[in-house]
């Protein structure tokens, strides 16, 4: 059994499709051997997940810190939205269906906002100031708002309207799928609505993440936007390090989303 180091932490990525799991070494915010993935159970009640993450952990020799990312909106570790996931996870505290089947202390937070915390700190957001949006494209598609190294934590923009619908709807990966799209029509949508983000919200840099962004030629070069565009260095391994991280610096007291060296404040603002 891998005995309780402070800078070690096990991250549970839960998806609409799949759940992933791994030990990190949170040094250098790399996976320590390989990560175990099984089938998110359908339908993905609250029971059939904590079970299967239970299988997950169980995979390997750890217990000490663990963190999982859940593809809803989560605060105070309750579950709020469930817009891929069985119904019945909304109002259920992930917290406490996690607790029993983990071998350690457990923190949870949204699953795009661990893939935040993972490339601001680790990947193509690491050391940056200004407004970066981490935009994962999966089953749906996630959000990270990430000011000045801070993560602002549940931002639902998956979910703004495109074209009179849900975006994530249109611009998923799973919509390419669904509606059998070239890569180019694909990147027309995807496109879009990375405009529509970009004039909301002028960020510095989009940071282009999700299983999809392991083929970035396929897409990236064929999309119009201002913004500069990265792809995410983490690829599809950022919710597992980010809910690894949320972990260790929960134990260490830290607030979710906190950078651990406070960015330097070059504005001061003046009530009166
Ligand atoms: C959910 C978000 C989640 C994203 C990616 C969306 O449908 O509303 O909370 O981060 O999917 O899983």
């Amino acid at each position: 059994m891998t005995s309780y180091q402070p800078e070690i932490a096990f991250g549970i990525d839960i998806g609409g499709t799949g759940m992933k799991g791994g030990i990190v070494d949170l040094r250098g915010g790399v996976l320590m051997g390989d990560r175990f993935r099984l089938d998110t159970p359908q339908p993905s009640t609250p029971q059939a997940v904590a079970e299967t993450a239970e299988k997950v952990a169980a995979h390997f020799d750890f217990a000490g810190p663990f963190g999982v990312a859940f593809p809803g909106v989560v605060l105070h570790g309750v579950v709020k939205t469930a817009a891929n996931v069985d119904k019945e996870w909304i109002d259920t505290s992930l917290q406490a269906a996690m607790e029993p089947k983990l071998p350690g202390p457990v923190t949870v937070l949204n699953d795009a906002d661990a893939a935040g915390l993972a490339e601001a700190t680790y990947g193509a957001g690491r050391g940056l100031r200004g407004l970066i949006i981490v935009v994962t494209f999966g089953t749906g598609i996630g959000i990270a708002l990430v000011n000045d190294g801070k993560l602002v934590p549940n931002a639902e923009l998956g979910h703004l309207e495109l074209d009179g619908f849900d975006a994530e709807s249109r611009a998923a990966a799973s919509a390419r799928e669904r509606d059998g799209l070239s890569w180019e029509q694909w990147a027309k949508r995807a496109s879009k609505y990375l405009r529509h983000l970009e004039n909301l919200l002028w960020p510095e840099l989009f940071i282009l993440g999700g299983g999809i962004s392991k083929k970035p030629e396929k897409w990236v070069p064929l999309l119009k936007n201002r913004t500069p565009l990265v792809v995410a260095q983490l690829i599809n391994n950022a919710g597992i390090v980010g809910a690894a991280l949320a972990a260790s610096q929960a134990q260490k007291g830290i607030e979710l989303g906190a950078p651990e060296s406070p960015a330097e404040s070059t504005t001061t603002l003046t009530l009166d």
